[in-house]
């Protein structure tokens, strides 16, 4: 695996895979009571630019259950947040600690992190990808649908940092995408081509689509996200209006197969991009995959972090 994980393209299929098998294991060994104190004597860096409950909490725990410690870094404290240069901190938190997870807006601030780091860097959301989420996903999913075989997948709502991370671990996985949203707020041209590239690759339909109904027939997994991301408070109200019809609902779910599950990465705004009705009715997928985050990302942790000897 490379050094770091800031983008769902620096995983193969096959690493994807190991992460989730591992991580199927170690959720199987914390239900057990089984400790698994991979990680013990290292710690771990989490700097925050934005808001978190699950990010924050499950890395925070993740550490502890694998024997380390992790250190929460508000940006508002770091000098980073007084103009001290990404390189520097990097070189500086190197000597710290044994990896940092960090959440931000911009992508190329993580890379910056990454190149300057000689320790792993994870990315806990920037506004292109959110790759630990996606593993999460991607966990659930093969946990309810028992394989990726076959499946199709449907994103509905804004091309943002879900839609871009889900769509390139989804196509790895040889699992069918399609994508809906209106048409100013699609996703942009990069993840575009890299959708097409993978397609091809993979031999797997991706579809991009402004009709929900098209992209949600026979979906056997829909998905969705808020229409305004953070740092897209002031556009709210304009997101609202251009996302009408983009909501999941019961309507749109008798497009999808009888047996679809309904995921959201959540925090989710309830009667905007998906009804209370049908949250609540597919509580248990969407509960399942905020725990997820904690076991695919001690997975994640663990390949990264534990045979790492940042002196050697
Ligand atoms: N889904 C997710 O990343 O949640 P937080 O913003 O609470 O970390
Ligand atoms: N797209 C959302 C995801 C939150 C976990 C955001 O970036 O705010």
């Amino acid at each position: 695996m490379n050094k770091d994980l800031l983008k769902m393209d620096d995983l193969t299929k096959e690493e994807i895979l190991d992460i989730l098998n591992l991580a199927d294991q170690l959720k199987y060994e914390h239900k057990h009571n089984i400790e698994h104190p991979h990680l013990k004597g290292k710690t771990l860096g989490m700097i925050f630019q934005k808001s978190s409950t699950r990010t924050r909490v499950s890395f925070e725990v993740g550490m502890y259950q694998l024997g380390g410690n992790a250190l929460f870094l508000s940006s508002r404290d770091l000098q980073i947040g007084r103009g001290e240069p990404v390189e520097d901190t990097a070189r500086v938190l190197s000597r710290y600690l044994d990896g940092i997870m960090i959440r931000t807006y911009d992508q190329a601030e993580v890379e910056v992190l990454a190149k300057h780091s000689s320790i792993p860097i994870i990315n806990g959301l920037t506004d292109d990808e959110h790759p630990c989420q996606v593993l999460a996903d991607l966990m659930t999913i093969r946990e309810f649908k028992t394989s990726f075989d076959g499946l199709k997948l449907c994103f509905i709502g804004d091309g943002n940092n879900m839609a871009n991370s889900l769509l390139v671990g989804a196509l790895k996985l040889g699992i069918k995408v399609s994508i809906a949203s209106p048409n100013e707020y699609t996703i942009n041209e990069a993840y575009v081509t890299k959708g097409n590239e993978l397609s091809e690759l993979n031999n797997v339909e991706f579809i991009l689509t402004n009709d929900p109904k098209e992209a949600a027939k026979d979906a056997d997994v829909i998905i969705t996200d808020v229409w305004a991301s953070m740092g897209q408070e002031a556009e709210t109200e304009k997101r609202i209006k251009a996302f009408k019809g983009y909501q999941i609902n019961k309507d749109l779910m008798s497009y999808a197969k009888d047996d679809a599950i309904v995921l959201h990465c959540l925090p989710a705004h309830r009667d905007e991009e998906i009804t209370s009705e049908i949250l609540e009715s597919h509580s248990s997928e969407i509960f399942e995959e905020a725990e997820n985050r904690l076991h695919a990302q001690k997975a994640v942790l663990v390949k990264l972090l534990k045979n790492t000897n940042k002196f050697n």
